[in-house]
C-alpha cells in the first residue's frame, strides 16, 4: 500500500504540475482527493492491514494528502494571479486620457431671440405673461376694437376652428387676458406662437412674435418712445437710428411703425432695405380707450401703450439670416452655429 501510494502521490503531482487552468485542478483535487477519489480507494484496502502497519500507512496517507491539497493550493493562487493579470491587461485604462465630450445642443435662434429681447425688457420692469394659442374670437378681435365685419380682420388671415374658436393670429390678445385679471400699473412682455393662412417664401403659417404693453397713469407716446428706443439700442447698437411713422391699428389710438436704420447698410440702401435705408421692425401705439372698456379700465384715469414684434424678422436681422425657412428647416449645419448650449 505504500507503494500504491506513492505512486499516487508522483502521479497526482506530474498532473498538477502539467494544469494551469483552474476548473482543471478542481478536478484534479476531485480526482485524487475527493470523496470517491483515489486516495480513498486506496484506503479502503486499510482493513487487511495489520495492526503495527494501520497507523504507518495512516500517517503517509495524511501526509500525501497534505502535500497534494498544499501543492493544489499554490497552482490554483497561481492559476487565479495569471487570470487576473490577464483581464488587468485586457481591460487596461489610460486613464491619462481626455474625456470625451458629448455633443450638446444650442438653443434655437427664436428661442435666443425671445430670451434676449425679454432680458432687456425685463431690465425696464417688464414681466412675463403667455397666454393660449388655441384663442378665443373674443380676445383675439372683439376686446381689441375688431368688431364682426371690420376690414381690419381682413389683414389676418385667421385659422377658425368655429365660429368663436380661432388660432391665435397675433399675441396682442394677451393683453386682454392681462388686464382683465390685473389692475394698473402693468407693465408685461409676452413672446409666443400665432398662427396665419399664409405660406411663401418670406411668410410661414406659424410664426413667433413678442407683443409689449405697459398701462399706468400719465403714461405718454413720449414713454412708448424712450422703451421702443431704449429696447433698440440695446439689442441691434446704441449707432442705430430709429423713427416712428404714423399706421393704423384697431386697438391702438395713434398708431405708430417703428422702423431701425437697415442693419445690413447702416442706412446707406441696400437689397435688405429695398434701397430706403429703414427696416420696419415694430408695430406700436397708444392702447384705444374702446380695449379699456372691454377690460374694465378706466380710460379718463390710466393710459398705456402696447408694441408688437415679429420674432423671425428680428432674429434675421440680428443674426443675417437671408432666408426665413433656415429658421424652420430644423438643419443641424444651421442651427449649431447659434450660442447658447442648453442645458
Ligand atoms: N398685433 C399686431 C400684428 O400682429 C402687431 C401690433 C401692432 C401689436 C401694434 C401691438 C401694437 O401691440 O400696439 O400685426
Amino acid at each position: 500500500m505504500k507503494e500504491q501510494l506513492e505512486g499516487l502521490l508522483q502521479a497526482a503531482l506530474k498532473d498538477v504540475d502539467a494544469t494551469t487552468s483552474e476548473e482543471a485542478l478542481q478536478e484534479l483535487r476531485i480526482k485524487y482527493l475527493g470523496k470517491k477519489g483515489a486516495l480513498t480507494s486506496i484506503m479502503k484496502g486499510l482493513g487487511s492491514l495489520s495492526v503495527e502497519e494501520r497507523p504507518l500507512i495512516g500517517q503517509l496517507a495524511n501526509t500525501i494528502k497534505d502535500r497534494l491539497e498544499a501543492r493544489i493550493d499554490d497552482a490554483l493562487t497561481h492559476a487565479r494571479e495569471i487570470k487576473k493579470r490577464e483581464r488587468l491587461e485586457r481591460e487596461r485604462l489610460d486613464v491619462t486620457l481626455p474625456g470625451r465630450r458629448l455633443p450638446r445642443g444650442t438653443r434655437h435662434p427664436i428661442t435666443l431671440v425671445i430670451d434676449e429681447v425679454s432680458e432687456i425688457f425685463a431690465g425696464l420692469g417688464f414681466q412675463v405673461a403667455e397666454g393660449p394659442e388655441v384663442e378665443l374670437d373674443f380676445y383675439n378681435f372683439e376686446a381689441l376694437n375688431f368688431p364682426k365685419d371690420h376690414p381690419a380682420r381682413d389683414m389676418q388671415d385667421t385659422f377658425f376652428v368655429d365660429d368663436s374658436v380661432l388660432l391665435r393670429t397675433h399675441t396682442s390678445p394677451v393683453q386682454v387676458r392681462t388686464m382683465l385679471k390685473h389692475t394698473p400699473p402693468v407693465r408685461i412682455i409676452s413672446p409666443g406662437t400665432v398662427y396665419r393662412c399664409d405660406s411663401d417664401a418670406t411668410h410661414s403659417p406659424m410664426f413667433h412674435q413678442i407683443e409689449g404693453f405697459m398701462v399706468d397713469k400719465g403714461v405718454t407716446f413720449g414713454d412708448l418712445k424712450g422703451i421702443l428706443t431704449t429696447f433698440v439700442t440695446q439689442y441691434f447698437g446704441t449707432d442705430i437710428g430709429v423713427r416712428l411713422r404714423p399706421s393704423f391699428f384697431p386697438f391702438t389710438e395713434p398708431s405708430a411703425e417703428v422702423d431701425i436704420a437697415c442693419v445690413m447698410c447702416r442706412g446707406k440702401g441696400c437689397r435688405v432695405c429695398k434701397q430706403s435705408g429703414w427696416l420696419e421692425v415694430l408695430g406700436a401705439g397708444m392702447i384705444d380707450p374702446e380695449v379699456y372698456r372691454h377690460v374694465g379700465y378706466d380710460p379718463e384715469a390710466v393710459s398705456g401703450f402696447a408694441f408688437g414684434m415679429g420674432i423671425e424678422r428680428i432674429a434675421m436681422l440680428k443674426y443675417g439670416i437671408g432666408d426665413m425657412r433656415l429658421l424652420f428647416d430644423n438643419d443641424l449645419r444651421f442651427l449649431s452655429q447659434f450660442r447658447g448650449e442648453c442645458g
